[in-house]
């Protein structure tokens, strides 16, 4: 595995795989990887001649009082477990390789599709997300790039850019890895006390009762959320930012009878720490 920290070493490897005409696969990551990350760099593996895992905490993408400088950084770590999935190369600059100056371009889908469900709470989040992919997707080059289903909304911000801007890459969305007793995989489980993570398993059993619900036949949007709202808000340690149910792709609002697929997505804190997690209810 080679690791390359500035974009001229990058772009460097770039040029020598596509001169060879290898496939490019891109899993951009801010680092702290585990399993959920081992399964998008296995799936690139799989896929394409070239696996490149980029690895940067990228400081738009946090607002202010986020958790920018307490995020989890493991580069180390992250180059084993990356080499061990099969990376080729791991990309990890510093922000100013990123972000040379402070004036920038930056690239913001708008719409509902990035003010509902974390919008909300982090208004500059994706705006974030998109200038930093769209530099990714620019020095890799890649032909397929995997994310992962547990940023659904993400996913769909991402789809929507790839879309507007005619960026020549395939989205591979994969699933949500979780841990034995359900906990969705993420980098921020690290900050969690025994009794936060022990709260925290609220979340996927509360998505599994109105999955559970819904197999058997339950349709009305309202009661789904609300269901599932319940049982979150019986664990005394949540503290909810949003139990709601969207129609996918544009995460247009659901009211009353589900028809196309709709993604139910939950945002709560747990002490200092902000879990997500969701299911998409799809009819047969
Ligand atoms: O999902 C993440 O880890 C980040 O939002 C991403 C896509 C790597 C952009 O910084």
């Amino acid at each position: 595995m080679k690791l390359c920290k500035t974009v001229a070493e990058l772009r460097a490897e770039i040029a020598l795989a596509k001169a060879d005409g290898q496939s490019i696969g891109l899993v951009p990551t801010m680092g702290a990887l585990h399993e959920g990350h081992g399964s998008l760099i296995a799936a690139a593996r799989k896929e394409n001649e070239l696996v490149v895992v980029s690895v940067f905490v990228n400081p738009t993408q946090f607002g202010l009082g986020e958790d920018l400088d307490a995020y989890p950084r493991t580069l180390e770590a992250d180059c084993v477990l990356a080499t061990k999935m099969g990376a080729d190369i791991v990309f990890a600059p510093t922000p100013k390789e990123m972000y040379p100056s402070e004036d920038m371009t930056w690239v913001e889908v708008t719409g509902e599709i990035t003010k509902v469900l974390c919008g909300r709470s982090r208004p500059i989040h994706f705006r974030g997300v998109t200038t930093v992919v769209s530099k990714l997707f620019n020095l890799a080059q890649p032909d397929r790039a995997y994310f992962g289903q547990k940023d659904a909304q993400q996913v769909q911000v991402l789809q929507r850019m790839v879309k507007d801007l005619f960026f020549n890459v395939q989205l591979r969305i994969m699933p949500i890895v979780r841990e034995a007793d359900g906990l969705a995989k993420s980098s921020r489980n690290a900050y969690l006390s025994a009794e936060e993570r022990a709260a925290g398993l609220v979340l996927s059993q509360s998505l599994q009762h109105a999955a559970q619900l819904f197999d058997q036949g339950e349709r009305n949007s309202a009661k789904l959320v609300a269901a599932t709202q319940a049982l979150i808000a019986a664990e005394p340690m949540s503290d909810i930012d949003y139990v709601e149910m969207y129609e996918l792709p544009e995460l247009t609002p659901v009211t009353g009878t589900m028809r196309g697929a709709c993604l139910l997505a939950v945002a709560v804190r747990f002490g200092t720490t902000r879990l997500i997690d969701n299911i998409v209810l799809e009819g047969e």
